[in-house]
């Protein structure tokens, strides 16, 4: 049931990601290559699966979960430079800078970042005060509050010695606050009420939390093909990690009590957020 849920939201993005009016030049043969052929699309299937919680219809905001899509693609174009985490292999391929050249690969995550702005803005069908809250939620969960905050403290640390605490703020703000926003984006273009709107963001942030404890996991005991991504690469680059503090076995007791917290949150919608708490078991299991 989980399985066929979340293969009909990937279907409805995929088809829209397919779709786009790309031209043959290099900008948009880069994008394409970066954003189609890989990736488990986890934020725009999150947002899907928050429109229909709240009674929304999924079809109808494909657009701007695609949107989700992009922006993260660009994060991590950015993610793998020389200058970020260096890193060769992404979704299965070779990093976009490796092909494309690292002019290149900024440029495109440049124009995913601005493309994915223009497609939130585009829709005439959603109410104006609806469609804004969502721009604004959404540049500023990408930005120095969210994941660029995460981002800087992640590749430049903050002068002090990390600690449990300081490991949670990076990995809130670098991969917890889009995976909310795209929660919040979904409760808000469906018309969810505003407790459901606080409900979902509170499951979304524990789901956003253990997504990157899970991430810190495979990094040491993944397999690099399933991964479609180097391993090792915290390491090498002594990153603050749940496993650098707690050990991989410390990390996965938190990865479970951060998913327990997650599912029991999410039971206040009762037997509807049945997808959305596979969803959080799917994110601690993951092996991709
Ligand atoms: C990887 O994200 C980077 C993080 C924020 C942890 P994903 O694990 O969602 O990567 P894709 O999109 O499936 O390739
Ligand atoms: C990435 O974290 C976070 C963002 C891209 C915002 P990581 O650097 O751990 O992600 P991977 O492991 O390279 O996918
Ligand atoms: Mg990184
Ligand atoms: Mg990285
Ligand atoms: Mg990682």
């Amino acid at each position: 049931m989980f399985k066929q849920q979340y293969e009909e939201y990937l279907r409805l993005v995929e088809q829209y990601l397919d779709d786009l009016p790309f031209e043959k030049n290099l900008i948009c043969q880069s994008m394409n290559y970066s954003l189609l052929g890989g990736g488990k699309r986890v934020r725009p299937v999150l947002a899907l699966a928050c429109v229909e919680l709240v009674g929304g219809r999924p079809e109808d905001f494909v657009r701007e979960a695609a949107a989700l899509e992009l922006l993260h693609t660009y994060s991590l174009i950015h993610d793998d430079l020389p200058s970020m985490d260096n890193d060769d292999f992404r979704r299965g391929k070779l990093a976009n800078h490796k092909v494309f050249g690292e002019a290149a690969a900024i440029l495109t995550g440049d124009a995913l970042l601005t493309y994915s702005f223009e497609l939130l803005a585009q829709s005439l069908a959603i109410p104006s005060d609806r469609q804004l809250r969502v721009i604004r939620e959404t540049a500023q969960a990408a930005g120095w509050q969210g994941m660029i905050g995460g981002q800087i403290l992640d590749t430049l640390g903050n002068g002090q010695e990390n600690t449990l605490s300081s490991i949670k703020l990076i990995h809130e703000k670098k991969t917890g606050a889009l995976l909310i926003a795209s929660a919040r984006l979904g409760a808000i273009l469906g018309g969810g009420t505003e407790i459901e709107i606080v409900k979902i963001s509170e499951y979304a942030s524990f789901l956003g939390l253990a997504f990157q404890i899970k991430d810190d996991i495979l990094d040491i005991s993944g397999e690099s093909e399933v991964l479609g991504k180097s391993l090792g690469s915290d390491e090498k680059l002594a990153k603050a990690t749940y496993t650098s503090i707690l050990g991989i076995e410390g990390a996965k007791d938190h990865l479970y009590k951060t998913i327990t917290s997650a599912k029991e949150i999410i039971g206040y919608f009762g037997t509807s957020a049945e997808f959305l708490s596979s969803l959080a078991d799917y994110i601690a299991e993951r092996n991709s």
